[in-house]
């Protein structure tokens, strides 16, 4: 077996083509915890610097889809919808839009993944709320979703067990930012559960892993294809991470801002976003006008149908309901709370978004290491976006932290993320284009 693992990393190594079974030996090997860290590591980079084809993609992504069982969710009634990003900053949509499709009759079942890299993971924030369990059977999961509509759950010994592996072993080796390691990665979790539906939120910019739009469209090619080849209904949109998209960067804190969301008291473009995925998924499930299904989208989160979905799946994963009522008092809170002041006057013309998330990083809501705990109650509050103008000393948002240390280096991160111009500044779209499959 070395011997011929070995062959097939010289050849990927070298820019040749690794056979369907290669790949399948391997990843199916490395979830078995045969395949050694170093073997998979070499797989990675070699993958990572040389591409894989469109068949060894699809051969990666199969494997991967194999590691585990699938959920045919045979049991839930409603159209089935899943949502998955591929990876931002204060990118907190699927905390609104799973309760929020569920209260307009879709089935939302979503398999999510933890903080990669500069980005924060929807499994972190969820795992902040006390209680809050996530690794669900897929018997539980499919019952949770056929009761209250919705479940976020991890990737398990059940559930594309080879994605959790492959996702830990790639944030430690630098071997994140591939069209088709992501493709792989993100599809592996979407076709592994039958739904009607996969919705692809691909990320573009600053603080995203694809730094443009164009290499996001890439990404959003390659996964619509996946999608198309398994007979899947797919749609990818291309959209905004030139800036964290909603203000919260962290766990519990973004936490937090999806419950003000739900309630219906923030209206920015974390809201905007998650109302035009939950608005697409209901056109395309039920033919409701596109018209007609915004507005039932806006109203589900006015009159607090959407909330009252998330208190239900937060209580059924086995957390403290009382967080939609009371998340201040419900969510764990940094000891040290700094202001954030702006340095210089002007229109906000760029930031920085990785930097932004790599902040948030330091102060211990991600991880450096694989397998490192993280702190749930630290973060970043930013409300300034591109466009809007600032003074100098004006409170531009909050760093939460373990200490005044950190708290200070996570401020100077932050100021030094962000440029201002004299000339007014036009917002960056929310979305760059859809691609259909
Ligand atoms: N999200 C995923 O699920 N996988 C990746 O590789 C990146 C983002």
């Amino acid at each position: 077996v070395t011997e011929d693992v070995r062959d097939a990393l010289a050849r990927k190594r070298d820019g040749g083509v690794l056979t369907e079974d290669e790949i399948r030996s391997l990843v199916l090997g490395y979830a078995r915890g045969e395949v050694a860290d170093h073997v998979a590591s070499a797989f990675l980079m070699a993958a990572f610097i040389r591409g894989l084809d469109g068949a060894e993609t699809a051969s990666l992504t199969r494997a991967m889809v194999e590691s585990g069982t699938t959920l045919p969710l045979r049991g839930v009634s409603r159209p089935k919808v899943d949502k998955h990003s591929t990876g931002g900053v204060a990118d907190a949509v699927t905390l609104v839009f799973a309760p929020l499709a569920a209260s307009l009759g879709l089935a939302v079942a979503k398999l999510s993944g933890r903080g990669l890299g500069h980005t924060g993971g929807t499994l972190d924030k969820l795992e902040s709320i006390p209680g809050l369990r996530t690794d669900l059977t897929v018997d539980a999961l499919e019952r949770q979703v056929e009761e209250v509509g919705c479940a976020v759950a991890a990737q398990s010994r059940d559930l594309v067990p080879a994605d959790g592996t492959l996702y830990a072993l790639r944030e430690a080796t630098a071997t994140v930012p591939s069209v088709p390691l992501i493709a792989a990665s993100v599809m592996s979790k979407k076709l592994a559960v039958e739904t009607d539906l996969i919705l692809l939120d691909v990320k573009a910019g600053s603080g995203a892993f694809m730094k443009t739009p164009e290499e996001a469209a890439e990404l959003a090619g390659v996964c619509v294809g996946l999608g198309e080849a398994w007979g899947r209904r797919c749609t990818a949109a291309v959209t905004d991470m030139s800036q964290p998209l909603g203000d919260a960067v962290g766990n519990a804190l973004d936490i937090a801002e999806a419950v003000t969301i739900l309630r219906g008291q923030d209206h920015g473009r974390l809201r905007e976003l998650t109302l035009l995925f939950a608005s697409q998924a209901m056109e395309a499930l039920t033919g409701v006008p596109s018209a007609e299904a915004v507005s039932r989208a806006e109203h589900a989160l006015e009159s607090g149908d959407g909330l009252e979905t998330f208190r239900r799946m937060v209580e059924a994963q086995g957390g403290d309901p009382r967080v939609v009522d009371d998340p201040a008092t419900v969510l764990p809170s940094a000891p040290h709370i700094r202001p954030l002041l702006a340095d210089l006057p002007g229109a906000v013309t760029s930031m920085d978004g990785e930097a932004i998330g790599r902040a948030s990083v330091m102060l211990g809501a991600g991880r450096l290491r694989k397998g490192d705990a993280i702190d749930p109650s630290v973060g970043i509050v930013l409300h300034a976006k591109i466009g809007d103008r600032v003074e100098v000393g004006q409170p531009v948002g909050e760093i939460h932290a373990r200490d005044p240390v950190s708290a200070d280096a996570a401020a100077a991160r932050v100021l030094a993320s962000m440029t201002v111009s004299e000339e007014p500044v036009e917002p960056p779209p929310l979305v760059y284009g859809w691609h259909h499959a």
